[in-house]
């Protein structure tokens, strides 16, 4: 794209003098990319032998989501993939993460292949390819088969061999092309709010007990995947996962209150699914942690010494989706404890705290645990964008917020921490699940009335970062 004054045909305006910046560069390799996933953009819900997952069901019943929103057209990116490629070709993205809807390509979630909705995928892979742009496949990102629900779901003993046989095929098909996979995002909150809190589909309040066996049963599932991938891919394929980051950071550099945030961080406290290590203890070290096993008690799930080796698979990444954190100090007897955010501090339109140290403390915990390079695998904000007079979409709050984050990010890569990549949470401004199409998220906006993008101007900001590798952060 040309000069300083000139708009892309998506309108995004580019000032390449300032994409060079005095700041340090980001790691030779390291990829800048932007996320989404499925439900929250594909539409298309009823087309081309989709099957129903049990976010069409929940969020087709009243009262479940914001002025009874739903993913049914969402951001229209089944019909519209092409002119969103050309967007992030225009921002300059190196990669892109979405994930595969389960049910669009296995609509009864085993069994019978839907070739329509694997095309699909095809042509999305191929549009990229060609855009240069790698493509990053998450393979369950929340959409689960409703008639895989209905026979169980993650509390069925055959649920993990259910994923591992749709894993398969999706392997066999886009591997060639493909090289790129994560295989859950955030089983904290699909099975820790969907099963257990109740707020997202499919609308459980399991107790803890069960909550924790569809947990194991998902970690199986994370395994046989990993397995599934490593032994089926046609390139070679490089394997993670994209989990919550729960962080909390140091309220100072003094050694009492780093440890204070570790153990807050990487600590099992809590009788909820709200953490880092009861998920990867045993994903990257083969065991859960001994404090979560003491605090769940009987509720923690049996396990075999097999089942133990299924999970136990060396990742290439460890995705963490890390938006916030919480402070935390050492006090009286070293115990962590929080600091309490200040009234009237910074949040998102959602009331997460802005903290930029969570991207340099959650990347160093997690780093130091389980020594496994890591990638952010989302990150960004919601806020109140709208079109302004003139036609832009003016978010200075989102560019402050990334920046400060990326920074933060540099700060562990400083440290010592190994970081492959970066993907900001979202693309497009989306189906915020329960939340609807209240919070906007995207890097361009999108009309749902008409489906109109406009790219904000952190579009172009990112897209300094991105050509300047880091260097435009300063
Ligand atoms: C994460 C989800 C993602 C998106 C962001 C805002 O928890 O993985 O789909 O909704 O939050």
């Amino acid at each position: 794209m040309a000069g300083a004054t000139s708009a892309s045909k998506s309108g995004l305006r580019t000032a390449p003098e300032s994409a060079s910046g005095n700041g340090e560069a980001f790691p030779e390799g390291f990829v800048w990319g932007a996320a989404t996933a499925s439900y929250q953009i594909e539409g298309a819900a009823t087309e081309d032998g989709r099957g129903l997952s049990i976010w069409d069901d929940y969020s087709h019943k009243p009262g479940n989501t914001w002025e009874g929103n739903t993913g049914d057209v969402a951001c229209d990116h089944y019909h519209r993939y092409k002119e969103d490629i050309g967007l992030m070709k225009d921002i300059g993205l190196q990669a892109y993460r979405f994930s595969i809807a389960w049910p669009r390509v296995m609509p009864a979630g085993t069994g019978a292949v839907n070739e329509k909705g694997l095309a699909f995928y095809d042509r999305l892979v191929d549009e990229l390819l060609a855009a240069g742009v790698q493509p990053w496949a998450t393979l369950f990102h929340w959409d689960y088969p409703l008639a895989l629900f209905d026979r169980g779901g993650w509390l069925n003993a055959d649920s993990p061999k259910w994923f591992a046989d749709y894993v398969a095929m999706v392997i066999d098909r886009l591997s060639d092309r493909v090289s790129h996979w994560m295989t859950i995002n955030e089983p904290q909150c699909f099975i820790g709010i969907g099963m257990f809190g109740g707020n997202h589909a499919p609308a459980m309040s399991l107790s803890l007990r069960e909550a924790l066996l569809a947990a194991h049963h998902v970690l199986l599932g994370h395994g046989l995947a990993v397995q599934t991938i490593r032994a089926r891919a046609k390139t070679k394929p490089t394997v993670g996962w994209a989990v919550v980051g729960c962080v909390n950071y140091p309220a100072s550099d003094s050694a009492a209150d780093i440890e204070a945030a570790r153990r807050a961080t990487m600590g099992v406290t809590q009788k909820n699914l709200w953490n880092n290590s009861w998920w990867a203890d045993p994903a990257l070290l083969g065991q859960y942690p001994a404090d979560g096993l003491a605090l769940y008690g009987v509720d923690a799930p049996k396990f075999t010494d097999a089942d133990l080796h299924t999970i136990h698979q060396p990742l290439d990444f460890y995705g963490a989706n890390i938006y916030q954190g919480d402070e935390v100090r050492a006090g009286a007897n070293g115990e962590p404890e929080l600091v309490p955010y200040p009234v009237g501090g910074p949040r998102t339109l959602y009331g997460w705290k802005v903290a930029p140290e969570s991207l340099e403390w959650g990347p160093r915990f997690l780093y130091e645990r389980y020594k496994t390079p890591t990638v952010i695998t989302e990150n960004g904000m919601s806020n109140v964008d709208w079109v302004m007079e003139g036609g832009g979409v003016h978010d200075p709050q989102r560019i402050d917020f990334l920046r400060k984050y990326l920074q933060a990010y540099r700060r562990a890569i400083a440290a010592g921490v190994d970081a492959r990549g970066y993907f900001q949470w979202s693309l497009l401004d989306n189906f915020e699940w329960a939340e609807g199409y209240k919070h906007r998220f995207g890097l361009v906006y999108v009309d749902f009335e008409t489906q109109k993008r406009t790219p904000k101007n952190s579009a172009a900001w990112y897209r300094d970062v991105i050509r300047s590798h880091g260097r435009s952060l300063g």
